[in-house]
């Protein structure tokens, strides 16, 4: 039996796989089984943001191994305690940090940490436990953040769901306005939204909601997993969008490739929890800790800025593409979070560029999505956007048919 054969026996039928065997990865290329070489422009979705197998990452990862992997939450573990100082350092002044695994357990934590403090800081009714949450939203594959999760694709045969998420529309103040009542504690969203299509927030938007939080008395949560980690051309998401949230989540690229989730959460909540609220036997190891750490390293202004104008680029290359192919309703996104809106389902220009050897992805049918390392060149962009034009005059023939 190949590899497929083995895997369709033995794997539940979780992920709809393409045919691509993955033998190595270096920086923004991979390599399939059969030696030929890919461009990634997917980044393993938005993980591996500085390339894949960093040499400053490796070298980090490496170094921690030779000392320990893991010791447990009871002790003291130098490179976690590193990182929680670093990203606090990078958020707002007297926050706290909680390191977790993943992106659904780090927004887990912001829930209750939401919860706590709706408990602690009541209305005349009492507690305070419902989160507004956004339609087109994802937060995550666990039980309370698929509830906070405003696709109903999603909720079918889970139900009966957490309870007490409610929706309002993206970029849409009044829908948030209306469902604000005395049990609301937090509103909770994606600067931009990625699986629900890359859509970003309006900066007048975000700031009206913070205001619009600050006048009722509720906690603003960034979910910045997918976005944050220098994508859109800062380390934190919201700084590219001038507004500062009460919690931010994050994972994804924050250890590059190693798994790890963090939560920040500033003075107003930071004192929410207390000993015994929450845990992990896993959260903050202490490799993905030493990994997290070469990342934020790297991670200067002056890597940021040169990201941004590779950025820039991407962008002028995909309007002219716009400009020429009727398939294109749009192009947007910030930094290099990039959704190329079509009049049909990506699946099959994915399909063509990954014959190609260009790596992209395609979400909520329609968008095709662009998630290059921030390490990517012109000459990558130049390659990659050549590819992608094939396979768009390629389908707009078979459509002229
Ligand atoms: C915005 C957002 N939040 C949360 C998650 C969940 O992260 P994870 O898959 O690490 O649990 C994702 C994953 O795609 C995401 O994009």
């Amino acid at each position: 039996m190949n590899i497929k054969q083995i895997e369709d026996k033995h794997f539940m039928r979780t992920y709809k796989r393409t045919n691509l065997v993955v033998k190595k990865a270096k920086n923004q290329f991979i390599w399939d089984d059969k030696g030929r070489k890919y461009l990634d422009f997917f980044a393993g979705i938005s993980v591996c943001n500085l390339g894949h197998c960093n040499d400053k990452v490796l070298k980090a990862v490496k170094l921690q191994l030779d000392n320990f992997a893991h010791v447990s939450n009871l002790y003291y573990a130098p490179a976690q305690v590193k990182l929680g100082e670093e990203l606090v350092k990078r958020a707002f002044p007297k926050a706290r940090v909680f390191l977790a695994n993943s992106g659904a357990e780090a927004n887990e934590c912001a829930i209750k940490i939401a919860r706590k403090w709706g408990y602690l800081n009541p209305s005349k009714l009492g507690n305070r436990y419902e989160i507004i949450c956004f339609n087109n939203s994802f937060h995550g594959r666990t039980m309370a953040t698929m509830a906070a999760t405003g696709q109903k694709k999603f909720h079918n045969y889970l139900k009966p769901l957490q309870e007490k998420f409610v929706f309002a529309d993206f970029n849409d103040i009044d829908s948030i306005k209306k469902l604000i009542n005395n049990r609301t504690v937090a509103v909770m969203i994606e600067p931009v939204q990625g699986e629900g299509g890359i859509i970003p927030a309006e900066k007048r938007f975000l700031k009206d909601l913070r205001v619009l939080c600050d006048k009722n008395n509720l906690l603003l949560i960034f979910d910045e997993i997918q976005c944050g980690i220098g994508r859109t051309g800062k380390f934190y998401a919201f700084e590219s969008f001038g507004v500062k949230p009460d919690i931010v989540t994050m994972a994804k690229s924050l250890a590059n490739g190693l798994p790890l989730g963090a939560v920040v959460a500033g003075k107003k909540c930071a004192d929410a929890f207390t000993y015994g609220d929450h845990g992990s036997t896993f959260g903050g190891n202490p490799v993905s800790c030493a990994a997290a750490l070469a990342v934020s390293k790297m991670m200067t202004a002056k890597f940021l800025y040169n990201s941004s104008k590779i950025s820039d680029y991407l962008r002028k290359k995909l309007e002219v593409l716009k400009n020429k192919y009727s398939i294109i309703k749009e192009v947007r996104g910030v930094g290099l979070i990039l959704g190329i809106d079509l009049t049909i389902n990506g699946k099959d220009i994915v399909n063509y560029c990954l014959e190609k050897r260009l790596i992209i992805n395609c979400t909520h049918d329609t968008v095709l999505r662009l998630l290059p390392s921030l390490i990517i060149t012109k000459k990558d962009v130049d390659c990659a956007m050549k590819i992608l034009e094939e396979a768009l005059k390629w389908q707009e023939k078979i459509l002229k048919k």
